[in-house]
């Protein structure tokens, strides 16, 4: 393969809890953005966004990619991946630097970053992202394009996004194993909002909560930059497993029953035509009636249980007030029906349902085939990747920060390999 076709290609592996999907793209010279592979398939090595079995998850990743590389007739070469679990965990930090020559360059902007970044971690955790939130010249907040500015001290706050070295890790692995070298590790939520999330949302204050199948990833957006994320520790299949063992039926068709006829908010239940529901259990050969409004029963202590993990976490902060524009329900658990109107109620704000769209004029409309919020972390970490909507001006920068940062974080990755 020539290297100039290699350098039009971006391909993202979303490796879920229940599914790992491959999106490949063309990118021309505008940065105009084409679809031109899919590939899917269920995931069994994983637990809580966690890769629990490598050799699972290599199995799945190596169907998955075949598919979208016969699609696309393209081989895979290197990915951007994204990551979540329990082991993310964030903070906000300041640093602080004298300017050396009056006027702010780039060696100022890295040296303020470096010194915000200079944290104490947990044992076993490194850094995966540093998000400039604001710059400050001489106490004055300043926009990003603050190199050029005069002043004497530049402060800098930046949002700091760490991981276990071992989960990155097992994900690199795990991506090697199949022939495809990881280019980037980003962190799920991060990729959704860039697919979901419209920029106005990012600026006048957004959250956004994927809620995947292992676990419901929460970010909030203000003034075009994230301002707070957290990793919740349950998500789709939950319910699932609640279905399974509340109905006393096998988890494949508890997975089907939720999708078919599950809902969380009681409303929804008027709008119903049964009121019993008979299942076939194939195997066992019989049939089982079950009474429709047991499903509410059933899922919606945790629809609440998501929803109160999530107010508790706007309390402790003091977040409320940052999201005029409400939260943003994506990944496969927002599909659950009535998940917008529980949420409406219980955080008395907008909600909306988020799928993959197309906010930059330079990028092709959002195949069909992906405009689900199951896709957002596929499509987001496809524009992330890509370039198309980097938040931070630091990740754009060739003697970026970030490069640094992803250099030493890919040391400490393949060091342990
Ligand atoms: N129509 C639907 N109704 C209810 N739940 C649904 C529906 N479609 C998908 N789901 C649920 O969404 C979950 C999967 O969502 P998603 O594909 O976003 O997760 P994932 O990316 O594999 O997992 P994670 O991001 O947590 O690692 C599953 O629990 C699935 O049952
Ligand atoms: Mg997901």
């Amino acid at each position: 393969m020539g290297k100039s076709i290699l350098k039009d290609i971006v391909s993202v592996i979303d490796i879920g809890t229940t599914k790992i999907c491959v999106l490949i793209a063309t990118q021309d010279s505008d940065g105009k953005l084409d679809l031109i592979g899919f590939g899917q398939h269920p995931s069994y090595g994983l637990k809580k966004g966690v890769i629990v079995n490598v050799t699972k998850t290599v199995d799945s990743l190596k169907k998955a990619i075949k598919q979208a590389e016969n699609m696309s007739g393209i081989q895979i070469d290197t990915v951007a991946v994204g990551i979540s679990g329990g082991h993310i965990n964030s903070l906000n930090s300041t640093g602080v630097v004298a300017i050396k020559n009056k006027d702010i360059n780039q060696d100022d902007v890295d040296r303020v970053v470096e010194a915000a970044k200079a944290v104490a971690l947990p044992q076993g955790q490194e850094i995966l992202h540093v998000l400039p939130q604001y710059f400050k010249i001489d106490g004055q907040e300043c926009i990003l394009d603050s190199i050029g500015m005069h002043g004497i001290r530049l402060e800098a706050q930046v949002h700091i996004i760490t991981g276990a070295v071992c989960s990155a890790q097992n994900i690199i692995k795990a991506c090697e194993m199949t022939g495809v070298r990881v280019s980037d590790i980003v962190l799920e939520q991060i990729a959704s909002a860039d697919a979901v999330l419209t920029p106005s949302e990012k600026e006048l204050g957004v959250g956004i909560l994927d809620i995947g199948g292992g676990t419901s990833d929460f970010a909030i957006y203000r003034d075009g930059r994230i301002m707070h994320s957290k990793v919740l520790p349950i998500a789709g299949n939950h319910f699932t497993n609640d279905l399974a063992i509340g109905l006393g039926i096998p988890i494949e068709k508890a997975e089907e029953l939720k999708k078919t006829h599950g809902f969380v908010f009681e409303e929804c239940f008027l709008d119903l035509d049964n009121d019993k529901i008979t299942i076939d259990l194939e195997y066992e050969n019989k049939t089982k009636n079950i009474e429709t409004y047991s499903l509410y029963e059933i899922l919606n202590p945790r629809a609440e249980e998501i929803f109160d993990l999530l107010c508790d976490e706007l309390v402790k902060y003091r977040l409320q007030g940052f999201m005029p524009s409400g939260i943003v329900l994506t990944g496969g658990g927002s599909l659950l029906l009535g998940m917008q109107n529980l949420a409406k109620n219980k955080f008395g704000m907008p909600i909306r349902i988020g799928v993959p769209s197309c906010y930059k004029s330079n990028i092709t409309p959002v195949p069909d085939l992906i405009k689900s919020p199951v896709y957002a972390t596929g499509y987001g970490l496809l524009l992330y990747a890509s370039g198309q909507d980097r938040l931070d001006f630091i990740a754009n920068s060739d003697n970026s920060a970030f490069k640094k940062i992803f250099k030493r974080m890919k040391s400490w990755i393949y060091d342990f390999l």
